[in-house]
């Protein structure tokens, strides 16, 4: 396999196997992401973090696991500041940017443009999110912080909440879970942003447990871990239609301790924006910063697997 045939487009690529590998990797850079280890793993590397939409935590952990492995990076944020603003396909920029940089993390607002990116580059091309489409390394920490909190991935009842329709972290997530045995998937979310068909075939296909549960307080019942999310109101035609439903699915203290679970483990991709209320942050399993930080150990594992090196 060529280093090129190495780009991470998809969780799909993943199987038990390789997400175990992983993981055990991105426990041995815990030490190093935090500051407490050195590593030259990748001295002499480049990454391209290329993010043609706002982000601070993938853009920035990227980044961070990439220098603490020794490597250095180059940043392009906005098309504005890029040649595309002057009709550049997405195409010859990253064939360009492959004689720049040793991988390409890539951004985009358009479903399909990470494959498109990594079929033009002679480079790996890792998915920092693609419209409405994957963000697999957000999955990738999501199962890891899963793993890190509960102990286990296996048997794990989650509810999805929020906007499942938009929210690529969740089509993400989900095709990720059917790694995993005898996990059960409770979907919360309002009609107009339900799931998508293609990642509920794929879960059926894969024989995963799921069902749509119209009550959050009953979902919080269920579930070991609640994943809450965001309406991506960037993604509507009619913004008038993501603030009609703000506020539909809202997570806080008191729907909590209504359902009797302060125990419950509560992730969130982030940012927040009125879907989850900061009186839940006390709680002891409210673990979503903790799992921002897990996306520097995780990234560093990727490169670590994507150039066969140790940490
Ligand atoms: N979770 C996530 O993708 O956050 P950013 O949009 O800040 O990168």
């Amino acid at each position: 396999m060529s280093i090129a045939d190495k780009s991470v487009i998809s969780v799909e690529q993943f199987d038990r196997d390789a997400l175990e590998r992983i993981f055990a990797c991105a426990d041995e850079c815990v030490p190093v992401a935090r500051g407490e280890k050195s590593s030259g793993a990748l001295a002499g590397k480049i990454l391209a973090n290329l993010f043609f939409e706002p982000s601070t935590r993938t853009r920035l952990s990227f980044g961070a696991a990439f220098r603490r492995l020794g490597g250095s990076v180059e940043t392009t944020v906005g098309m504005q500041f890029s040649s595309m603003v002057k009709g550049e396909t997405l195409e010859d920029t990253v064939r360009v940017i492959s004689g720049y940089a040793d991988a390409i993390v890539l951004r985009h607002p358009e479903l399909g443009s990470a494959a498109r990116a990594a079929a033009a580059a002679t480079v790996p091309v890792v998915n920092g999110g693609d419209g409405p489409g994957e963000h697999p390394t957000q999955a990738l920490l999501d199962v890891y912080t899963i793993r890190r909190e509960l102990g286990r991935v296996d048997e794990v009842c989650i509810a999805l909440v929020g906007d499942l329709r938009y929210g690529r972290t969740v089509h993400s997530l989900a095709r990720l879970l059917t790694c995993f045995r005898d996990v059960r998937i409770l979907l919360v979310s309002p009609p107009a942003l339900a799931m998508p068909e293609k990642v509920i075939a794929y879960l059926d296909q894969r024989g995963v447990a799921w069902e749509k549960v119209g009550s959050l307080v009953e979902a919080t019942r269920m579930a070991d871990v609640l994943y809450v999310t965001r309406i991506q109101a960037e993604r509507f035609d009619d913004p008038s239609d993501a603030t009609r439903l703000m506020g539909t699915y809202i997570v806080d203290r008191a729907m909590i301790e209504s359902a009797e679970r302060s125990d419950i483990t509560i992730l969130h991709p982030l940012p927040r924006y009125g879907d989850l209320a900061p009186d839940v942050d006390s709680l002891p399993g409210a673990a979503y910063f903790r799992q921002a930080h897990n996306g520097v150990p995780i990234r560093m594992a990727l490169f670590c697997d994507i150039f066969d090196c140790e940490p």
